[in-house]
């Protein structure tokens, strides 16, 4: 027996694709033009790079559907973080790394070091919570995630804290970069047709998570980057938009960020 949800989104998504062949009076080559686009997207995949993800991305579908459960979810009420979408360049098993530790593994010429810390909080009672994790992840400053550029050690700039009673966390990574999502494949193509730049604001990528509570997937974006207001794949929530500020006396460091994470209870 078919499953209804199964049933009913189908239904529906044919009804839209047939009405857009219908209104834009879609032609034989055009359809095999566009297929064509999307097989190479498949071909081009791999663990390492999801050709598919990005070729949606653009289009701003994992922005829309992270904006819809969100809202479905019904967490506006107590401001919880912003969710933001994973994107393709998360791994599994980062580093377990001690609080007050860098996630700079190599010195990288372009970016400064900046000291991120706060508190991950229940989003309805404000509590500190323990044993929560921060997963953290972002690119050099030339722009590539670690397992995009052999010049990286092995899980650089990626790291996972586990908080103590006090849910505080504290850790060392550089002030983010703004950076082209890959652009040399079909995705790449695409956004050229369209005369679209494939820019993303500088941003650093988070999972927290604890027991009890719902995952946060999300992102947080430096608010004096130029992209900030044309991010290519559409993720920008203005809550998640933060200033980084100069830090003195601390030779670790010369930008301060203070963030807390406040988590949905189950
Ligand atoms: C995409 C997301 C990212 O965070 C990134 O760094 C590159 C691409 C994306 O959504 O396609
Ligand atoms: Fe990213």
């Amino acid at each position: 027996k078919a499953n209804p949800r199964l049933r009913k989104v189908m239904a529906s998504l044919t009804t839209h694709l047939h009405d857009f062949c219908r209104e834009n009076e879609i032609t034989v080559d055009e359809y095999m033009a566009g297929l064509d686009l999307i097989i190479s997207a498949g071909k081009w995949s791999t663990e390492q790079r999801n050709e598919m993800l990005l070729m949606t991305d653009i289009l701003g579908l994992e922005s829309l559907i992270d904006e819809i459960t969100y809202t479905l979810a019904g967490e506006a009420a107590d401001a919880p973080t912003a969710t933001a979408i994973l994107g393709p360049f998360w791994r599994k098993d980062a580093p377990k790394l001690k609080m007050g530790d860098s996630i700079v593994k190599k010195d990288m010429q372009g970016s400064d070091h900046a000291s991120m810390h706060g508190r991950i909080l229940d989003s309805e009672t404000g509590k500190p919570i323990k044993n929560a994790e921060i997963d953290i992840w972002h690119t050099g400053p030339n722009g590539l995630y670690e397992q995009q550029d052999p010049d990286q050690p092995d899980m650089n700039l990626r790291g996972r804290f586990f908080t103590g009673p006090d849910g505080a966390y504290e850790l060392y990574c550089l002030k983010p970069t703004s950076y082209p999502i890959p652009n040399d494949g079909p995705a790449g193509k695409l956004l050229g047709l369209l005369d679209r730049h494939p820019m993303r604001p500088a941003h650093i990528h988070f999972i927290v998570s604890a027991e009890g509570y719902k995952p946060l997937t999300t992102q947080i974006f430096d608010r004096k980057d130029e992209h900030i207001g044309n991010d290519s794949v559409f993720a920008v929530k203005e809550s998640l938009v933060v200033d980084f500020l100069p830090k003195e006396g601390d030779s670790k460091a010369k930008s301060d960020l203070r963030y807390d994470f406040k988590l949905v209870g189950y």
